[in-house]
């Protein structure tokens, strides 16, 4: 059993939910570790386009482990965290976490650095607009120059 506090009894909102198929299997009948990679994939670009409020693609994803195994029937949930905003990037903590079919436990399975970049209609970079709410760039500061 994972030593981590499951995420859905904190209250956690998963950016994908799905159930593993007999479909998603490896030859040794798990769960095939490309499908796991791709749910966790939706669940960063899926959080990262709310952020940047728009189109993103996959850079990089570091830091990859895979803790325990994914079981046919088992209710799979993604969870991503911006843990850090760039200029055109955005970094994602992202964990998998299993409920198994026939127990109901709850399993930590995967976790990972998804670097996704915010991409304009041609695919080029562009800027990470501010957080909702946020200041803009002169809101806010005591002293922001003032126009004549
Ligand atoms: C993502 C892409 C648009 C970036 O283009 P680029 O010309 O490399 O752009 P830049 O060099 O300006 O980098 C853009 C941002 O990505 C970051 N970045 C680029 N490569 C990175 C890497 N390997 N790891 C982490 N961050 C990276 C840069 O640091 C920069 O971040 P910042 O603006 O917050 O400082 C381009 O590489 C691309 O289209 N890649 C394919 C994406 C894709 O198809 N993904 C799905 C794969 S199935």
């Amino acid at each position: 059993m994972s030593v981590a506090e499951s995420p859905s009894r904190a209250g956690r909102v998963p950016a994908v939910r799905t159930l593993a198929m007999p479909a998603d299997t490896n030859p040794s009948g798990d769960i095939f570790g490309g499908w796991l990679l791709a749910q966790m994939d939706i669940a960063a670009g899926t959080v990262a386009h709310d952020r940047a409020r728009g189109r993103v693609v996959t850079v990089a994803l570091d830091a990859m482990a895979f803790h325990a195994p994914v079981f046919v029937g088992d209710l799979v949930s993604c969870y991503a965290e911006v843990v850090r905003v760039g200029r055109t990037s955005l970094t994602l903590h992202v964990e998998a976490w299993a409920r198994r079919g026939r127990t109901g436990e709850e399993v930590r399975v995967t976790e990972g650095r998804f670097t996704m970049v915010a991409v304009d209609r041609e695919g080029r970079p562009r800027p990470v607009p501010p957080e909702e709410g946020s200041p803009g760039p002169a809101e806010g500061r005591p002293h922001a120059p003032q126009r004549p």
